[in-house]
């Protein structure tokens, strides 16, 4: 009889083995929680495709956050839903619009103790639903949607937020961003760029959470899903534009996405697991299919090996407190 003499299950053999031998853990600040507000709630709604999650009020928001930073938490991500939309999107650039006072709102909740981020698209704001205004052909308009985006971000950093998220996947967005936060004097607003961002049949959830009124798809701006050069050319543009953060999203489709971004990116790299990805795990678990915390854990801790130094997750805060009690 011969014994193997590498025996790998010998770090596996006790729960503290297992744990001082982990290769990746997770922490609360590393995540960020993406957050829904509605003008003109008075009670958050639930969004029936995405259980547990909702359309938030102003104070459910502000307790949502401070929460957040109870939890430790490293970001929130806010999206706004307007009451009234049109084919520009005009309201996200008033000063009192939905989104623009949820940041001034969480701001002042917060402070300084939470990253606040804010969504820079034109997609919640526009009766269409697409990202960005329409030419006479119906494409996303793109030099004339980028102009937008810079009043919009300068809106947001007027108001408050850290961090831009622009996610309409416009050629030279980041860098008008960049150079319209400089002029307005926002030297310290970063801007997390939603660098590879793929046409994902996974936003479904996300399109009944900002009551979108997209009909077709965003395939003429949003990357193929066969694509995996094309992810690295993108970075490398938002990286020269001035990114201070780069995303790849979806997740947990696009790992190996992840990864290569990761090897190759001097700046953070964040991984956004998106609406679907959360509606999947749920619904699996709801029907008994799936041990739902341990799936849940799984598929963060993935993204996290992949390479991805931040997550985006709607289940931030559930996480957060599993990793607060199991210390
Ligand atoms: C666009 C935007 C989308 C998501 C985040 N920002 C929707 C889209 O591109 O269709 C999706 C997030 C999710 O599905 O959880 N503003």
């Amino acid at each position: 009889m011969t014994f193997p003499n590498q025996r790998p299950r010998r770090l596996r053999t006790t729960p503290a083995m297992r744990r001082l031998t982990a290769e990746t853990r997770l922490a609360p600040a590393e995540l960020i929680l993406p957050a829904f507000i509605r003008e003109g709630l008075t009670e958050p709604n639930p969004i029936t495709s995405m259980p547990g999650v909702v359309q938030h009020t102003t104070d459910t928001l502000k307790r949502a956050a401070a929460e957040a930073v109870e939890l430790g938490l490293g970001g929130i991500m806010l999206f706004g839903i307007p009451e009234t939309r049109d084919a520009e999107g005009s309201a996200s650039l008033d000063p009192d619009g939905v989104l623009n006072k949820a940041i001034r709102d969480v701001r002042a909740e917060v402070g300084d103790d939470l990253v606040i981020m804010s969504d820079v698209c034109l997609d919640e704001f526009t009766d269409h639903g697409h990202c960005g205004v329409l030419d006479v052909d119906g494409y996303a308009d793109n030099d004339r949607t980028v102009e937008i985006y810079a009043r919009m971000a300068v809106a947001q950093a007027d108001a408050g937020a850290h961090m831009l998220g622009p996610s309409g996947m416009m050629d030279g967005q980041i860098a008008a961003i960049r150079s319209a936060l400089d002029e307005a004097g926002h030297l310290n607003t970063s801007v997390i760029a939603y660098a590879a961002k793929y046409a994902s049949a996974f936003y479904g959830p996300f399109r009944e959470a900002v009551d979108s009124q997209l009909k077709g798809d965003r395939r003429t701006y949003q990357m193929d899903a066969g694509n995996r050069t094309e992810a690295i050319r993108e970075v490398e543009l938002d990286l020269a534009e001035g990114a201070d953060i780069i995303m790849v999203k979806p997740a947990m489709s696009y790992l190996d996405i992840v990864a290569d971004v990761a090897a190759m990116s001097p700046v953070p790299v964040s991984a956004y697991q998106i609406s679907g990805e959360y509606a999947m795990i749920e619904a699996a678990a709801a029907n008994g299919w799936i041990d739902r915390r341990a799936a849940i854990t799984e598929s963060v801790l993935g993204i996290r090996r992949a390479g991805a130094h931040m997550v985006l997750t709607y289940w931030a805060a559930e996480l957060a407190g599993w990793l607060q009690e199991s210390r």
